[in-house]
This record gives C-alpha cells, sequence and structure tokens, in this order.
C-alpha cells in the first residue's frame, strides 16, 4: 500500500510517499524560514499562501523521486492538527480535492504522532514501549508510548516549549529566526562558568517543565550588559542557557525512565537536533544502561515523511482508519492523548 503524506501545519511544506513494504520511497521538503525571518519569527497569513505555491511542485517532485504515478497512490495522510488553522487548512484542502480527483480514501494525522514515530524511521528502530521526549517548537512532553495511538502523558511544560525558549532567547541575544540552531552553534564559542541559569523546577519532583524563567533570565544578562554587550558575552550566555536547558532535560528524561522502569529513550521534535543534548543524552545512557533513539537529522523538524509513516501504520492496523468524507475540519488544538489505540 502506497500512502501521500502531506505536512503543513507550520513553516514547513513537506511531502512523501511511503510504502508499506518498500518504506520511504521520495519525500520533498520546502521551509519558509527565509520568508519569515524578517519578521523574527512565522507570519501565519504567509505561512498559508506559501503552502498554497509549494503543494503542487513537491508533490510532483516527490512523484518524480519515485518514479510513480499518481494513480498508484492507495491513501492519502495529512497533517489535521495541532499547528495553524489557515496553514492546516492548506494541507487538508490539498489532500482532500486530490483525494476525490483520484477516488482514494483520506486520513487526518495528528502532526505530534508524526514526530513520535519519526524515530521509526530509522535504520535500527526502537520496539514499543519507550519514553518519549517531546521537544518542538510548540511542544514539551514526556510521553510513555506502549504501541500506535497508546500515548500516556507523564509530564509537559507548563509555560514554554523548549524550542519556543531556544528562539526567544536566541532573539534576545540578536540572532535571527529559527534561534535553535544560531544559539546552540553560538554556545560552542562561551566559556564554560562564565554564567550560571537557573536550572527550572529539576528537582520539582514530577515530570513537568517550566522555561519562561530561563528566557526572562537571559533578558535579564542581556539588559545587565547594556548596549556593549560583546560577541564573547553572546556566546557566554548562549552556553549558560543551552547547559541550563540541556541540563533539566536530561534530567526529566532519566526522572521518566526510573519511573516507568523503562529502558529505551526516544527523542522527538526540533530541538532533538540539538547538538549538546544528544552529547548528554548519550553519555547519560552509557552511565545509566539505558538506549536512546533519534530520528534521521531530517526528520527531527517538521517533514511529510512522518506524516505518510504515521498514516500508514494506522492503515495497516486499521483500513477503516482513511476515509472517503472529503469534507475535512482541521483542528488547531488537538491533544495527543485525544487519539484512539489502533
Ligand atoms: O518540530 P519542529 O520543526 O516544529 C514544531 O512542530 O514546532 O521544531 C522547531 C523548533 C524550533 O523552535 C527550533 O528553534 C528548534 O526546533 N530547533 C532546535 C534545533 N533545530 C531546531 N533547537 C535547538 N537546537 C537545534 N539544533
Ligand atoms: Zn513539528
Amino acid at each position: 500500500m502506497l500512502v501521500l503524506g502531506i505536512e503543513s501545519s507550520c513553516d514547513e511544506t513537506g511531502i512523501a510517499l511511503y510504502d508499506m513494504q518498500a518504506g520511504l520511497l521520495g519525500h520533498a521538503l520546502h521551509s519558509q524560514v527565509a520568508m519569515h525571518e524578517e519578521y523574527g519569527g512565522v507570519v501565519p497569513e504567509l505561512a498559508s499562501r506559501d503552502h498554497i505555491r509549494r503543494a503542487l511542485p513537491l508533490l510532483q517532485q516527490v512523484l518524480d523521486q519515485s518514479g510513480k504515478p499518481l494513480a498508484a497512490i492507495d491513501a492519502i495522510a495529512y497533517t489535521q492538527g495541532p499547528g495553524l488553522a489557515g496553514a492546516l487548512l492548506v494541507g487538508a484542502s490539498v489532500a482532500c480535492g486530490l483525494a476525490l480527483a483520484l477516488d482514494k480514501p483520506v486520513l487526518g494525522v495528528h502532526h505530534l504522532e508524526g514526530h513520535l514515530l519519526s524515530p521509526l524511521l530509522a535504520s535500527d528502530p526502537p520496539e514499543f514501549p519507550f519514553v518519549a521526549l517531546l521537544v518542538s517548537g510548540g511542544h514539551t512532553q514526556l510521553m510513555r508510548v506502549d504501541g500506535i495511538g497508546r500515548y500516556t502523558l507523564l509530564g509537559e511544560t507548563l509555560d514554554d516549549a523548549a524550542g519556543e525558549a531556544f528562539d526567544k532567547s536566541a532573539k534576545l541575544l540578536g540572532l535571527g529566526y529559527p534561534g535553535g540552531p544560531a544559539i546552540s552553534r553560538l554556545a560552542e564559542f562561551g566559556n564554560a562558568g562564565a554564567y550560571k541559569l537557573p536550572r527550572p523546577m529539576l528537582h520539582s519532583k514530577n515530570l513537568d517543565f517550566s522555561f519562561s524563567g530561563l528566557k526572562t533570565a537571559v533578558l535579564t544578562l542581556v539588559k545587565n550588559h547594556q548596549t556593549n554587550i560583546c560577541e564573547q558575552d553572546k556566546a557566554n550566555i548562549a552556553r549558560a542557557f543551552v547547559e541550563a536547558i540541556v541540563d533539566v532535560l536530561t534530567a526529566k528524561c532519566l526522572d521518566a525512565l526510573k519511573q516507568t522502569g523503562l529502558k529505551r529513550l526516544v527523542i522527538a521534535g526540533g530541538v532533538g537536533a540539538n547538538a549538546q543534548l544528544r552529547v548528554a543524552l548519550n553519555a547519560a545512557a552509557v552511565k545509566k544502561r539505558f538506549r536512546v533513539f533519534y530520528p534521521e537529522l531530517e526528520f527531527c523538524t517538521d517533514n511529510g515523511a512522518m506524516i505518510a509513516f504515521a498514516g500508514a501504520q494506522r492503515l495497516a492496523r486499521d483500513p477503516t482508519a482513511a476515509t472517503r468524507d472529503y469534507a475535512f475540519s482541521v483542528r488547531p488544538r488537538w491533544a495527543l492523548e485525544e487519539l484512539v489505540a489502533v
């Protein structure tokens, strides 16, 4: 069975073709980062308009890559939520219009389920059950994953998401958007111990997070320098910020493994691409004897492959998961625990 995946929840248009026997046959992505950069963040209306421009050319690219005709597609999976309403509507309407024309069924996929399952696309995938740390621009959650749709929330952020903290702190340091990769690169030039930032909720005895105070601490450091902050100061602050956030994420992952008794940890979402986080988790895995799994780097951030894959997993277990009801609706807010197990 060949599943077309369409992702358009935020600022990346992703299209992919996943075959249940042969695996991923092709995928293509257009990132809108350059377009949003001058505004310092995603402009929803511009995002929607760009998804409209990109979707069909990317689809053609994926068909060419895989050597498959449109008619070979058996089902279309699209991101139904959560995300920006207008952006989601573009992917949903392309999916449903195409499916209607081809007389194929459609299936709305939860964006975070896509992220959560993305490490299963790698060559050495984890088995269920595992603990997953979902760290993206909009979410920071620890989940226990027992199977497709069998997700138990263990803890989550009470305010900013980890990616949001990266982006906001980077903005305070005058780095571009999105700030995660930029602040991470700058941190490599920072001196250890130059500044010490708080580790929010490190000893909270639960698996929740809070990152808004960390961003405020960065703001205070930047303000203390008034107008004469030099590049080395910025690098020192970046290092202190990255060390604080990595410490908290790593400690909470260890607590979650201890609490559940599980020995497999999966990292998903954009912040999972962070080099310092990977170094810390890999070291902890050796020390504490657990295994840590990451998606391929290109599938950490938003992409169509994870949506095609998540759709295919649901369809493999429940062929009625896709319908020929093309009157679509999107779900900008949608909790992962609302999903049903298959
Ligand atoms: O999963 P994603 O592409 O989109 C959402 O669903 O939110 O995650 C985007 C987030 C942004 O906040 C971005 O700054 C962060 O992931 N990010 C990183 C890195 N690459 C992306 N944060 C830290 N280090 C990175 N290398
Ligand atoms: Zn995402």
